[in-house]
């Protein structure tokens, strides 16, 4: 990658708010290049979405009808994944056991069969590698799927990884390249003043806030991501909390009851390296509440049951809730707003893990270079917008001589 200075554009400096897969990812990215960057997070490091993902990368088994344009970024992240992991594994010295074993959708009955038919013709259409199988044939590739699956696809390009090794290895990967991560700083506000950011102020334990001046502020929140105090109201990312619970069980990681992640009705199901198999997930509109209920395991487990019928030997490992953050249609907003050197990458909703690549290069460029990739140009905070001020989009802080 070009670093900062090479291109005689001064180097700005950045703060990040939010230490998930994708403010991490950015971070790496912009430190390696050169520039000083600090990411605060409420918490510890990666501890929300990022560690509660199943780390699936399935663009074309989670395609939906209407959302062509998500697919297409989808895609585009999907075709960089290997080389990041490749790239990221090197520069943090650790695995993040990306796996290309391929994924499934199996139906049960014969109305699962009819929906995955429908999931199935709109593939085609769409022109993606995915190809039908009968319930032999998903048994072929399964073999401890119930006899009771009548039919399935095969998406061989669909892949995975595991999402908590991803979030070590970026912050390993950014405090090597020299950024700075502060756990458990709250940023209280965005200090923006003739619209242009002048930095952020963090909550500290002592009386005082601290105000930590930067060129560049990336709003990279999540869930959390429309409360921030300082925002004009036309610029609060419209991104809620959708509520997820999860569990994982312990397979023989040297017989696993699975290879590929499968998705059966009500349920997904992904095999990983060490035996973890990751069941998920509930959809719930309750805000951040984060109660495990009975009700949400006992569904997960019973259509998991109902998929693979192994698993009642199986212990019990984990179980959790995350929240995603979902933006209005479920896109993720991404790049440049009307405030200078504000910069969003959040509202990932399901798609986290997936576009972290592709998030870290593009939000990356265009604060290096002043250029919005086209593939993110749908995914700009504008688009909610209900009567656009007519204001010229300005560039990054760097290109407009602000020296760190
Ligand atoms: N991407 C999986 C989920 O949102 O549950």
């Amino acid at each position: 990658m070009q670093t900062a200075q090479s291109n005689n554009r001064p180097t700005p400096r950045i703060a990040i708010i939010g230490a998930g897969v994708c403010g991490l990812g950015i971070g790496w990215r912009l430190a390696a290049a050169g520039c000083p960057v600090d990411i605060f997070d409420q918490g510890e490091p990666g501890q929300a979405a990022s560690w509660a993902a199943a780390g699936m990368l399935a663009a074309r088994a989670e395609v939906e009808p209407g959302e062509e344009t998500l697919l297409e970024l989808n895609l585009k992240a999907q075709e960089i994944w290997p080389a990041f992991a490749a790239e990221l594994e090197a520069a943090s010295g650790m695995p993040i056991d990306y796996r290309d074993d391929g994924t499934m959708i199996v139906a049960l009955t014969r109305d699962d069969a009819e929906a995955i038919r429908f999931t199935f013709d709109l593939q085609k259409r769409l022109d993606l590698d995915v190809h039908w199988l009968s319930g032999i044939e998903a048994r072929q590739r399964e073999q401890f799927l119930s006899p009771n699956v009548t039919a399935g696809i095969h998406s061989p390009s669909d892949h995975q990884v595991d999402n908590r090794k991803l979030v070590t290895a970026l912050q390993r990967a950014f405090e090597a390249a020299g950024g700075t991560v502060h756990a458990h700083t709250a940023i209280r506000a965005i200090d923006i003043a003739q619209e242009k950011v002048r930095g952020v102020v963090a909550a500290t334990d002592g009386d005082a806030d601290i105000h930590h001046a930067a060129d560049v502020v990336v709003l990279a929140a999540g869930a959390w991501s429309r409360d921030i105090d300082g925002l004009p109201t036309d610029l609060r990312p419209p991104v809620r909390p959708v509520k997820g619970q999860m569990l994982s069980l312990r397979m023989d990681a040297e017989a696993p009851l699975l290879r590929h992640v499968v998705w059966a009705p009500g349920v997904y199901l992904v095999p990983r390296n060490d035996g973890t198999l990751i069941i998920g997930a509930t959809v719930e509109e309750k805000g951040f509440d984060s109660d495990l209920t009975a009700g949400g395991i006992l569904d997960l487990l019973r259509d998991t049951w109902e998929a693979l019928p192994g698993i009642t030997e199986l212990s019990v490992d984990e179980m959790w809730v995350g929240h995603r953050p979902t933006s209005r249609d479920d896109a993720p907003i991404l790049g440049p707003t009307t405030v200078d050197g504000l910069v969003m990458a959040t509202g990932h909703h399901r798609n986290g893990i997936l576009l972290t690549p592709i998030t870290a290069n593009a939000v990356s460029q265009y604060i290096l270079e002043g250029i919005v990739d086209p593939a993110i140009e749908p995914f700009t905070l504008d688009r909610f917008a209900k009567s656009r001020r007519k204001r010229a989009r300005p560039a990054p802080a760097g290109k407009l001589g602000v020296v760190s």
